[in-house]
């Protein structure tokens, strides 16, 4: 069949994906493959290949939609979209509240997709071994190479490989892959999913001797002060029928990029099969991984058969060891650390569930920029690239495998599934993610419903089971929402850490409860915030906003919740409510606060037009909320004065002006009058004044003993004026996937933020890139996420900028009818 030329890949072409990586790949190429991989491009080569994992994602046929026969080579794709994965389908959409997701699910569309991607490969490659990696489809998928099928997957979130070897065409016969999602039978979430092949897809072409899928594990099982043992397991497969030499040898490799310790064995492996190799290297002064200073290594697998080189294989961890303790709580590397951590789901706001490594990582940056250093990947396996960064950034990481287990909790979830793949699903999940530093529990399942059923006994005991065969080196946990003794999963003594979700008022008595146990609050909080939405009193409690029935209690009519920490679902607490007692008990190990981003779906305490949620402590788009800068005073070291809410209000209102902040003491000035002096008692995590408003300016200074005066002022603002903008990075790379977030503010003439503004603002893109998505972080905004207009909500409004395969320059441009317009410049290198 002839080609259009973008639509080919060959192996050598894709080689430049590679070389622009190097750093970002996991199972990478070394130094020697990279100097194969020029000579390749450059047209003379030298080296025998060890190993080729291509990016697998350019050049796909996309159709919305079923039809028959797409899996057929012959099958006539010409008239459909072509497109890059990841690709989310439903993001695409437009909110809708009779789309079958319903608001719980993000409101909006599901449906079956069908994606298509031809490929030619090289006659000199018909020797080799080739394997297609997904890292996620959402959901239901089958895939067919050349008419063949591989078969299917209900888990969406679940990594897996299929052969494609035996129905491989080669030189000027194309490959055909076709692949099936079919996400149409909704709800199946509590959340938003997004639809499509929405993760990474990878080529890999191996030699017929090589390092299996996910074929070491690393443990470093002795670590003293001085030097660490790091044990490697390599799984060989090995397609030959002859017995030749084999050796195989690790290396690690540290930070700098020396080689801090080497191993070497002489093997011998019969027919065909899998042969598992153990080495152990010792290693001096280990840099240990901390959360303050992710140190990593690299073990370089390198196999020899037959005098040759034939597979390469790299594998990222850390030197580090931590105990969960029923006293002491959690310590990592022998020190005591509190776990701060966070809930989130998967998705990446505008930008749908469609993975992008920066995307995930200005997540995490914001993240660490309060203090965190958890997360739990609420309620299913993670995008690898989540680890990757957890890794790098350092986290502790809960990798959690379930929400439900037989019980279902939406009629098409996973619960129909679960018998047939929950063994190979998990397996699957700690074959992948076993070597990543930053994990460090592991959760068999979410507010599990046979927590209430004799069932949960056997099942949670086979969980822990599946888990214990493959990684003995982590805790199992489970978020149960069920805290008592008769509890059937607790009962069953499978749990090596016991996890609450919420009930903060029993914490207390754990010791008493589970003597001897260990403890994590696996879920907490559930506040409920809209960015710059502010009701009084600020200090009455809001457990659950749209109880028309009860008095105070009736929920605002434009949809929001306040941002005083004064609002929060029943069956949580507010944000301060359970740190003060998280802080106070050293056994409490830690906590994933539900959640630090807003994300699509589940708006309680709303339903339609809400779509999004209301917990973050950051939202949808990327800006914080007051409750951030709460925490950020109380887990770091940073200078923290945040001074809220804004300054405009109504001549005769009464205001409630607080500080989160660190300091010893703070003053307060209205227009440069003392509005007194406070300072926090050890239980207080914020400081008040109720103040009549009169327009003009709040000023805060803090004194610290011995430090200078920290002063913070929010002023009146005037009527909206102008566009202001300001790029999270001016600088990004030219590699068709880095992004720029581009705040976006509304204010008046003198450059005040104008709270409440709303204007609609139209942007223009020229140059090397393009819009991403556009957001404004409003839970009831139903403008599309893939647009060049945005509103404003409450002064803010984001769009992202992405680059295309070329360095220049990006500018975006930004208006709105009476403002002044702004624009602002990108480099793309
Ligand atoms: C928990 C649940 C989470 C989320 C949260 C909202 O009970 O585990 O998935 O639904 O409630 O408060």
């Amino acid at each position: 069949m002839l080609l259009p030329a973008f639509l080919k890949c060959t192996l050598t072409e894709s080689l430049c994906f590679q070389l622009s990586n190097f750093n970002t790949m996991k199972h990478n190429v070394t130094l020697n493959y990279l100097l194969l991989a020029m000579s390749i491009l450059f047209g003379s080569c030298k080296f025998s290949e060890p190993r080729i994992v291509m990016e697998f994602n350019k050049g796909w046929r996309f159709h919305l939609g079923d039809v028959p026969q797409v899996m057929s080579p012959d099958f006539n794709d010409s008239s459909w979209r072509i497109l890059n994965l990841p690709h989310d389908w439903s993001i695409e959409g437009e909110f809708d509240v009779m789309n079958p997701a319903s608001p719980g699910g993000g409101a909006l569309p599901g449906g079956v997709g069908w994606y298509r991607k031809t490929f030619t490969v090289n006659l000199k490659d018909s020797a080799k071994l080739f394997f297609i990696d997904f890292d996620g489809v959402y959901c239901n998928s089958e895939v067919w190479i050349n008419g063949q099928y591989l078969g299917n997957r209900p888990n969406g979130y679940i990594s897996f490989r299929y052969e494609l070897t035996p129905y491989m065409n080669f030189e000027n016969r194309s490959n055909i892959l076709a692949v099936k999602v079919d996400n149409s039978q909704q709800p199946n979430s509590r959340w938003y999913s997004g639809s499509g092949i929405y993760r990474n897809v990878r080529l890999v072409k191996v030699n017929k001797v090589f390092i299996d899928h996910w074929g070491t594990f690393v443990t470093t099982p002795e670590i003293t002060g001085n030097s660490a043992k790091v044990s490697v397991i390599s799984t060989i497969r090995k397609e030959l029928a002859d017995a030749k030499d084999l050796t195989i040898k690790t290396s690690i490799i540290n930070r700098k990029g020396e080689k801090v310790a080497e191993s070497a064995s002489d093997e011998k492996i019969f027919g065909c099969g899998k042969a598992k190799i153990q080495q152990v290297l010792g290693v001096k002064d280990p840099d240990l991984w901390s959360v303050s200073s992710p140190g990593l290594y690299k073990a370089i697998t390198e196999l020899k058969y037959d005098g040759k080189v034939r597979d390469r294989y790299e594998t990222v961890f850390g030197i580090r060891h931590f105990e969960f303790d029923s006293i002491k709580g959690f310590l990592l590397n022998g020190e005591h650390l509190k776990i701060n951590g966070v809930c989130n789901h998967h998705d990446l706001g505008c930008l749908g569930a469609a993975i992008n490594t920066r995307a995930l990582e200005r997540q995490l940056e914001i993240l660490k920029e309060m203090g965190c250093n958890g997360i739990r990947t609420a309620h299913n396996p993670p995008a690898p690239e989540l680890l990757d960064l957890c890794d790098r950034m350092g986290f502790v990481v809960m990798d959690e495998a379930f929400d439900m287990w037989k019980k279902g909790k939406t009629t098409f979830d996973y619960h129909l599934y679960y018998d047939e793949w929950h063994r190979r699903d998990l397996e699957d999940l700690i074959l992948r993610d076993r070597n990543h530093p930053s994990v460090m529990m592991w959760s068999i399942g979410n507010e599990i419903r046979e927590q209430w059923d004799s069932t949960g006994l056997g099942m949670a005991q086979e969980l822990a089971g599946i888990v214990k065969n493959l990684d003995i080196t982590r805790p199992v946990t489970s978020g149960c929402n069920e805290p008592n003794p008769w509890n059937f999963i607790i009962r069953s003594g499978a749990l090596d850490l016991i996890g609450y979700n919420y009930h903060q008022d029993m914490f207390a008595d754990f010791p008493i409860t589970y003597p001897g146990q260990k403890f994590i609050a696996a879920e907490t909080v559930s506040a409920l915030a809209t960015r710059g939405s502010y009701d009084m009193p600020s200090d009455s409690i809001r457990r659950w906003p749209v109880r028309w029935d009860i008095p105070f209690n009736t929920g605002n009519k434009d949809y929001t919740c306040s941002s005083y920490d004064n609002c929060s679902a029943p069956w949580g607490s507010t944000h301060q409510e359970t740190w003060k007692i998280m802080k106070k008990h050293e056994f409490l190990s830690g906590m994933f606060i539900w959640t630090g981003w807003d994300y699509l779906g589940e708006p309680t305490p709303y339903s339609w037009p809400a779509r999004s949620s209301y917990f973050g402590i950051i939202d949808l788009a990327g800006f914080p909320k007051d409750a951030y800068y709460l925490y950020q005073s109380e887990w770091t070291d940073k200078p923290v004065l945040h001074v809220f809410p804004h300054w405009n209000w109504n001549e005769g209102d009464t205001i409630d002006i607080w500080t989160y902040t660190n300091f010893d003491e703070v003053e307060l000035f209205l227009n440069n009058q003392s509005l007194g002096k406070k300072s926090k008692t050890e239980d207080d995590l914020y400081l008040m004044w109720s103040v009549p408003y009169e327009p003009g300016t709040i000023k805060a200074v803090a004194v610290k003993d011995g430090e200078e005066p920290f002063a913070k002022e929010v002023k009146t603002a005037g009527t909206p004026a102008a566009i202001m903008l300001e790029a999270d990075r001016e600088v990004i790379k030219a590699d068709g996937k880095d992004l720029s977030f581009i705040t976006v503010q509304i204010v008046d003439k003198d450059g005040n933020m104008v709270p409440g503004s709303d204007n609609m603002v139209h942007f223009s893109v020229s140059g090397e890139g393009f819009i991403a998505g556009v957001d404004n972080g409003c839970q009831i905004s139903h403008e599309p996420f893939k647009a060049d207009y945005r509103k404003a909500f409450n002064g803010l409004c984001l769009a992202v900028v992405q680059s295309t395969e070329k360095s220049g320059k990006i500018i975006l441009k930004a208006t709105s009818e009476l403002l002044r317009g702004s624009e602002i410049e990108i480099d793309v290198r």
